[in-house]
């Protein structure tokens, strides 16, 4: 790729015209019309661009593009938007100087796509990261949105702004930006509610209707054909190339980039809607009974639905269409409107909701973009006004528009033009003025306090009494007439009265860029900008926040009757801090022109560009550029900038900073007629100066940047070369010893084994010496014994062989010897087995004959011994295996082994038997006798008892303990053990029943071998003392009780007191041994009866008493009753035992 160096290489005309020769219109438009048709629309003039719009898409605006002018000074390549965006960058980055680009033009001349190409420049070269990001996506997402509300086809631009924009957009000290502020300028509202032919309303209404879904619709009650609504035009409301459904998806989209929540999206439709809704309210006359007509709302089907959108109540806004309250100081007075004034009411309203929507709309944007941090911000202000505009109709909005235009026009023949010229002057360079035309005294006309167009209209709309468009036409013919840039025909001296292009209710204007004729109709209205009190009231009463938020001054508590400031008033007042803040900032001149009036590519119309050439100013501005200098700077900062350049200033520079400055340009050897020294800068003619002393100073930067950097790597390289010569040191010394201590312990090891090697050798030599004299000896031992041995055996075999022979012979005897005798025994033997075998045959013959007579015999007696055999063999073995298994020797073991055989049935048994009675004769011989009398007891208790008593079998466990009370131990009863003689044999406590309730007394029964005594419990005193043979029965029931009868003996000396009927827990026992103790008491053997029996009779005191046991019910527990039944029957009830 070929790279470009300067402008000047493959240049098509000249690309800065300031070069152009010669100089002249022709030459001038020749030069930009050479470069349109080469398609470079961008020329300079200086650090001015011109900028031609080319009506179709240039392949100039791509990110390689982009990086190519990055960075790259301004005169290095071709001229281009992004040099100036570049270099405006820069300076406010590097050189902290912020900038505002003005971009200028008249309507469609390409100034909103330049200043959008500016932005996306500095987004494309600025920081980044995901905030910066994020910040610059936002301010370039809000141009679509902006462009929405705020463009619309006009008749020279497809989209045209209608509004005034400019945008501050704040950068930190890297130059990344932090965030923006729009201000916007006097919307043109007017079109919201009529649009000249051949021109649209603005963008929104129509993407609205084509690209909202038809649900969004629905909810907006709104319907989807332009042609429903009033206020759209329709001739134009297609335009081509332009897709409004697509650019109503990018608004939506980008409202959400920008910040905007869902439901405030949804308020800004419901507003659009609600205007086109207003556009189509209808008003119809009523006649009143005074003759007025009384204006009413034809079909109330739009404002209802208006109503509902906003949540306004249909009645209050009915009737602010039909009234008019005025407010006085004291009174309200409320006038009816008639049908014009009440369409002037609804235009108005449309009007003002739009044009206060879109504020909103800027305001909200300018919420989401606005810089987070307090900090210092640099700035870049980007100016795209509307541009300056002549129509067929110009009213108001032109004039307004126009103003502005005069202003910055203003501004940039004060910056470049005036201000430079009297700098030099100033500065006492010589200089020959360059006439330039000054609107300085247009701008007066318009805006002058006294006798300005504006402070007339102002002062008209104030006046009080009736004022129209001609009244204050009137006005200006009178102030202005003498101006000679203002013409009216009805001015005083009527110098325009043959002008029949200038109609009666015009005035004309001669513009720095033009004539243009404005029509005063409207002009009244559009200044005073009023909106009928009753209808901000209606709307400030509506439930819609924002539209409520929009109309603040219809809060009721707040009315100010003080007239608002008139739109005239206000755009001046923008316009003069919009001027002042330019003039802080270092400007950067677009100057777009525009080709032609068809909106066509290729077309350049002469005529039309050299109008606009003419009015922007261009050949004065190159005629000022060409006489004067591109650059001026004190002598301080430029001493400061460039002293690094010569040996003599720099470092430090003592004298005068202009010496200085002279000295530096001196030794630069920098060409005279270069530069000139005005009283406090430096003037430099030519940039080409200036990037020749950039250029030295950045190769000088570099040089120093070098040796900084040389003496720092010196620096940090000498560092740390010390820190690894140190370290080098202390590692080689640390390694040192531990090679050496390695090879320390390597030498000891090697001595060792060399060591342990040669006393090895030496030791296994002197084994081996040692070995070899052994050998020695005991080979001459062995050769010794060898040679004692052979002789010994020489000898011995000698001997042996003497032996032997002698032996032989011997031998030979014997075998001789032997052999006839074993010839002789053969020979006995033979005679012998013959005479055996005779006896042998002799006996078998007598056997046999034996045999035959025995047979007999032994069939008889053998069989029998054999039996007898056998049987004896069984028993010894049942014997044998009975020893082993015999049961234990415990008397209740009823085990006993099976038995073996049946034939010894019987005697098993019976063995069993014997077995048992001799275990149980050893099981009693171990009895004392205390255990055997205890015994003979329980024996004698149950011959007693067994089967005949109930309560029998639950004594049987229960010994006998007999002295229950321990009378002999118990202190208690000591008196009463001692007034028995006898030894106590049983001692207990008993009941003793009395007859006359059958209720028991307890008293202590003793029983001695002689008496049986009855004792008071308590007192232990003798109540009752019977001798043993007194007593001739004793009787018990058969049941589970312990009731008892003594039955005393008639006449005894006892029997005085009766029988004793008695109750006792230990009744067996004490039965028993009554039975027992009275057997062997008796003299005469007499036994003492027990009678078992359930009724038996009892001989008490006076009379006998039967006394009858009955079984009563089974209970638990001892519950043996005793009743008295009458004198003679005692019932005793005894539970059956469980
Ligand atoms: N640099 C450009 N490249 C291509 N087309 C352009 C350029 N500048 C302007 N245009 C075209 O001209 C039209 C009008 O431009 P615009 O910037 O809206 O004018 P202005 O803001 O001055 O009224 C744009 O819609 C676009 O089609
Ligand atoms: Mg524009």
């Amino acid at each position: 790729m070929e790279v470009k160096t300067s402008l000047l290489d493959n240049m098509i005309g000249v690309g800065d015209m300031v070069l152009l020769e010669p100089l002249t219109e022709d030459s001038f438009l020749e030069n930009l019309r050479k470069r349109f048709d080469h398609n470079e629309i961008y020329t300079y003039i200086g650090s001015v661009v011109i900028s031609v719009n080319p009506y179709r898409s240039l392949p100039i605006y791509s990110p390689e593009k982009v990086e190519e002018y990055r960075n790259r000074n301004f005169y290095e390549l071709s001229p281009h938007i992004y040099a100036l965006a570049d270099e405006a960058y820069r300076s406010l980055r590097d050189q902290d100087k912020d900038q505002c680009i003005l971009i200028t033009g008249e309507s469609g001349a390409g100034k909103t796509e330049a200043s959008k190409l500016v932005m996306s420049y500095v987004a494309a070269v600025c920081g980044k990261g995901q905030e910066v990001n994020k910040v610059k996506e936002q301010l370039l997402q809000s141009n679509p949105v902006l462009e929405a509300f705020g463009n619309a086809k006009t008749v020279r631009n497809d989209n045209s702004s209608r509004f005034g924009k400019y945008m501050d957009i704040e950068f930190d000290f890297k130059g990344d930006p932090l965030g923006g502020v729009i201000s916007n300028y006097l919307l043109e509202k007017s079109r919201v509610v009529k649009q000249p032919r051949g021109e649209r309303n603005f963008h929104i209404f129509y993407q609205l209707l084509s690209g909202a879904s038809d649900d969004t619709l629905k909810k907006l009650k709104l319907d989807r054909d332009f042609s429903k609504y009033n206020y759209l035009s329709l001739d134009s409301a297609v335009v081509n190339g332009l897709d409004d459904a697509t650019s109503f998806r990018t608004v939506k989209n980008a409202m959400q980039i920008v910040g905007f929540m869902e439901d405030e999206v949804q308020s800004v439709l419901e507003l659009v809607a609600a205007v086109l809704k207003l556009g189509n309210i209808e008003f119809k006359p009523e006649s009143r009974l005074n003759g007025t007509d009384e204006s009413r709302v034809k079909d109330k089907n739009d404002l209802k639905e208006m109503c509902e959108l906003l949540g306004i109540e249909q009645t209050v806004l009915e009737r602010a269409f039909s009234y008019r309250t005025v407010e006085a100081k004291v009174e309200k007075v409320s006038t009816t409107l008639n049908v014009a004034q009440a369409y002037y009411a609804r235009d108005a309203l449309a009007k003002n909701l739009y044009s206060r929507l879109f504020s909103w709309l800027v305001t909200r944007i300018n919420e989401s973009i606005k810089a987070q941090t307090k900090t210092r911000h640099k700035v870049m202000g980007v100016l795209d006004i509307y541009g300056f505009e002549i129509f067929e109709d110009n009213s108001f909005e032109q004039f307004i528009i126009n103003y502005c235009n005069e202003k910055l026009q203003q501004i940039f023949i004060e910056l470049t033009l005036r201000e430079e010229q009297e700098e030099y002057v100033r500065e006492g360079i010589e200089w020959t003025n360059i006439e330039y035309f000054n609107n300085a005294i247009i701008c007066d006309l318009i805006e002058n306090n006294q006798n300005g167009i504006m402070a007339m209209l102002d002062e008209e709309c104030l006046r009080p009494g009736t004022v129209t468009d001609e009244t204050f036409l009137d006005k200006l013919n009178t102030v202005c007439a003498e101006h000679q840039h203002f013409e009216s025909r009805l001015s005083k001296n009527s110098k325009f009265l043959n002008d029949h292009s200038l109609p009666h209710s015009c005035f004309r204007i001669q513009h720095y860029a033009g004539k243009v004729l404005y029509c005063v109709e409207g002009f009244v209205d559009k200044n005073n900008d009023l909106l009928y009190r009753d209808l901000s009231q209606a709307m400030y009463k509506a439930s819609h926040s924002l539209i409520k938020l929009l109309f603040p001054e219809g809060n009721p508590a707040k009315v100010n009757l003080k007239r608002p400031p008139t739109a005239g008033f206000q755009f001046k007042a923008s316009v003069g801090t919009l001027m002042r803040n330019l003039q802080t900032k270092n400007p950067n001149y677009i100057r777009c022109i525009k080709p032609n009036d068809k909106k066509a590519a290729h077309i350049f119309t002469e005529s039309l560009v050299c109008h606009q050439v003419n009015y922007l100013g261009l050949m004065e501005n190159v005629r000022v550029r060409r006489a004067g200098y591109a650059f001026r700077q004190a002598y301080e900062p430029c001493l400061e900038r460039y002293k690094m350049l010569c040996k003599r200033t720099w470092p430090h520079w003592r004298a005068p900073a202009r010496e200085g400055v002279e000295v530096l340009m001196a030794d630069l050897q920098v060409p005279t007629e270069e530069f000139s020294y005005g009283r406090s800068k430096i003037f430099i003619r030519n940039p080409r100066t200036l990037f020749f002393l950039e250029e030295r100073r950045r190769q000088c930067l570099e040089d120093l940047a070098t040796l900084i950097q040389k003496i720092y790597r010196g620096w940090k390289c000498r560092t740390h070369f010390l820190l690894l010569k140190k370290s080098q040191i202390v590692i080689a010394a640390w390694y040192r010893r531990y090679a050496q201590q390695k090879k320390y312990h390597k030498i000891k090891s090697a001595t060792t084994i060399v060591q342990s090697y040669t006393r090895g050798w030496q030791a296994r030599k002197l084994l081996r010496e040692l070995k070899h004299q052994k050998r020695c000896e005991e080979a001459a031992t062995t050769i010794a014994a060898y040679w004692h041995g052979t002789q010994a055996r020489m000898e011995l075999r000698r001997l042996k062989q003497e032996v032997r022979n002698k032996h032989a012979v011997t031998v030979i005897w014997a075998y001789w010897q032997g052999t006839k005798a074993r010839r002789e025994l053969r020979r006995l033997k033979e005679e012998a087995r013959r005479k055996h075998a005779v006896a042998v045959i002799w006996a078998c013959w007598q056997g046999l004959k034996v045999r035959r007579e025995y047979r007999k015999f032994f069939r008889a007696n053998a069989g029998k011994k054999i039996y007898n055999f056998t049987i004896q063999r069984i028993m010894q073995k049942y014997f044998f295996g009975l020893k082993k298994t015999l049961p234990s020797m415990s008397p209740i073991d009823k085990n006993w082994p099976a038995r073996p055989y049946r034939f010894l049935d019987g005697a098993h048994t019976e063995l069993k038997r014997l077995f048992h009675l001799w275990r149980c004769k050893k099981y009693r011989s171990q009895f004392t006798e205390e255990k055997k009398a205890v015994y003979e007891e329980k024996l004698e208790a149950s011959e007693l008892f067994k089967d005949k008593k109930s309560l029998y079998p639950s004594s049987v466990s229960q010994p006998f303990k007999g002295d229950y009370l321990e009378i002999s131990k118990n202190p208690k009863y000591q008196k009463l053990n001692s007034s028995v003689e006898e030894k106590v044999l049983l001692a207990d406590v008993v009941n003793k029943i009395n007859r006359a309730n059958g209720k028991g007394a307890t008293r202590i029964l003793l029983l001695t071998k002689k008496n049986v005594v009855l004792a008071d419990q308590k007192t232990g005193q003798v109540k009752a003392s019977v001798a043993l043979p007194d007593l001739t029965s004793v009787s018990v029931s058969t049941q589970n009780d312990g009731f008892f009868a003594l039955k005393l003996k008639e006449g005894s000396a006892s029997a005085v007191k009766g029988d004793f009927l008695l109750s006792s827990e230990h009744l067996i026992e004490t039965i028993t041994k009554l039975h027992h103790i009275g057997s062997t008491a008796s003299d005469d053997g007499e036994q003492l009866n027990v009678d078992i029996t359930d009724e038996f009779l009892v001989q008490f005191k006076q009379d006998k008493v039967c006394v009858k046991f009955i079984q009563g019910a089974p209970k638990n527990g001892n519950g043996v009753s005793c009743k008295r039944k009458n004198n003679r029957l005692l019932e005793v009830s005894v539970p059956a035992s469980a």
